[in-house]
């Protein structure tokens, strides 16, 4: 059985360590704000034990206004696939919006998991870049974390993507068009094709 629960950052370093940085020193994953009180760590564990996907939230802005960033985000190799790390997230939006902490979510991802941000209703906000020993990565956003929570469902919104780029701006002025393009898309039953990204209206 599988539980998802609120956890603390001692529970989690050793996924995070195996999954993010195998090989280097464990401080490599080890993020001063760890301690932090508002700082959350989640957890999903196996038979209540062993920690098997994790994930923590750190307190941020994004363009000056509260946000949270998000880091850390690992699932144990032989687990991978099986929705669990959807699960975690959707667990972390359910926990934010009873605790009424409901803000922006933003992340510097590896673009090698980007598809898995974008169908939980992250998006790219900047060009790819290197990012140490995290490698290629970029930047994503995820504007309300209130909309999912608990839902199985897709959200209709979209804008064209091209090979995992945004074809359009999320915040220019074909915004109000979108829903509808979103609406159809879902019709013809595209969703996976990863063709469209999220964005809250
Ligand atoms: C990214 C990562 C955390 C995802 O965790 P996960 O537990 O595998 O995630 P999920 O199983 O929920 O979803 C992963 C994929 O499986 C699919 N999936 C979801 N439920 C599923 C199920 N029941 N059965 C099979 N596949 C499923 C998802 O649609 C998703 O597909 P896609 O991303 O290829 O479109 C994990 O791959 C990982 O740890 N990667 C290495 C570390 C890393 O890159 N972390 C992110 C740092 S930014």
């Amino acid at each position: 059985m599988i539980t998802f629960t609120k956890t603390i950052a001692d529970h989690i370093l050793k996924l995070r360590h195996q999954v993010l940085r195998p090989g280097l020193p464990i401080a490599e994953v080890i993020f001063p704000e760890d301690q932090d009180q508002e700082t959350r760590h989640y957890g999903a564990l196996e038979q209540q034990r062993e920690v098997i996907c994790c994930v923590t939230l750190i307190p941020s802005t994004w363009h000056g206004e509260p946000a949270w960033r998000l880091r850390a985000m690992a699932t144990a190799p032989g687990r991978r696939n099986q929705g669990i790390g959807t699960g975690l997230i959707r667990y972390m939006f359910v926990d934010l919006q009873e605790s009424n902490q409901t803000r922006p979510i933003w992340s510097n991802a590896r673009v090698s998991s980007a598809r898995f941000y974008r169908e939980l209703g992250w998006w790219e906000v900047s060009e790819k870049f290197e990012n140490g020993n995290a490698g290629l990565s970029v930047t994503m956003l995820r504007k309300d974390a209130s909309h999912w929570a608990g839902s199985g469902g897709w959200n209709i919104q979209g804008i064209g993507m091209n090979d995992g780029q945004s074809i359009l701006d999320p915040s220019n002025s074909l915004q109000g068009k979108l829903p509808f393009y979103g609406c159809l898309w879902k019709k013809m039953g595209l969703r996976r094709l990863g063709l469209f990204t999220r964005i809250d209206l």
